[in-house]
């Protein structure tokens, strides 16, 4: 299994694969809407064979904290093939993708995601608690990328509009 970044040439079996892992069209459309509104951050697919067995996306997202930008992304959506989850794909995904923008400066990644999955990367949701969210709430994780990113008194998190269900 390899991971590298997404190429055009993905995008058809990006959609089959997020409609397959969420059993819905709501990720593989928001990964268009990302697209089309040119907010796609880093788009990696793991790759066994010739099949894509797995994608994660990160885009920009507007965060403040007292005052201050943060430069943050958002991890959405995250999709193992499910006759192949379990297996560390979705793991090392999670691992390359937050490599990738670290390695472009983001400061902070925030998740809306599964509360026994995210933590074992650093993500928590009291390093979110701060931030006012359309999200808030325990689902509602963020990690710092830099020490102290998020480490203000009051902070938001705008989603773009992009994550609004059509
Ligand atoms: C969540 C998902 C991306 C994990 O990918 P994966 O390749 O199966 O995960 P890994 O093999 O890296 O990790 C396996 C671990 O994740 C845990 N895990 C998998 N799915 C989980 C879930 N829905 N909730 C909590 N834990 C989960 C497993 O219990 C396992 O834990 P362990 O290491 O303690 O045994 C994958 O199951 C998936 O695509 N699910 C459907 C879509 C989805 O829910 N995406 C995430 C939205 S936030």
């Amino acid at each position: 299994m390899i991971i590298r970044d997404e190429t055009q040439a993905d995008h058809g079996d990006i959609r089959s694969l997020n409609q397959a892992a969420f059993g819905g069209g709501y990720e593989a459309a928001l990964v268009d809407r990302l697209r089309s509104e040119e907010l796609v951050r880093a788009s990696l697919v793991a790759v066994e064979g010739d099949v894509i067995v797995g994608h994660i996306l990160f885009s920009a997202l507007s965060v403040t904290m007292d005052g201050w930008t943060v430069r943050a992304a958002a991890l959405a959506p995250l999709a193992v093939a499910p006759a192949l989850q379990r297996r560390g794909i979705g793991s090392a995904l999670v691992r390359s993708g937050l490599d990738s923008v670290t390695a472009q400066g983001f400061e902070a990644v925030f998740v809306l995601g599964h509360t026994a999955y995210y933590p074992r990367f650093g993500f928590s949701a009291a390093a979110a608690s701060k931030l006012a969210s359309h999200y808030a709430g325990d689902a509602f994780m963020a990690l710092d990328l830099t020490p102290d990113a998020l480490r203000g008194t009051v902070g938001t998190v705008t989603y773009p509009d992009a994550f609004e269900a059509d």
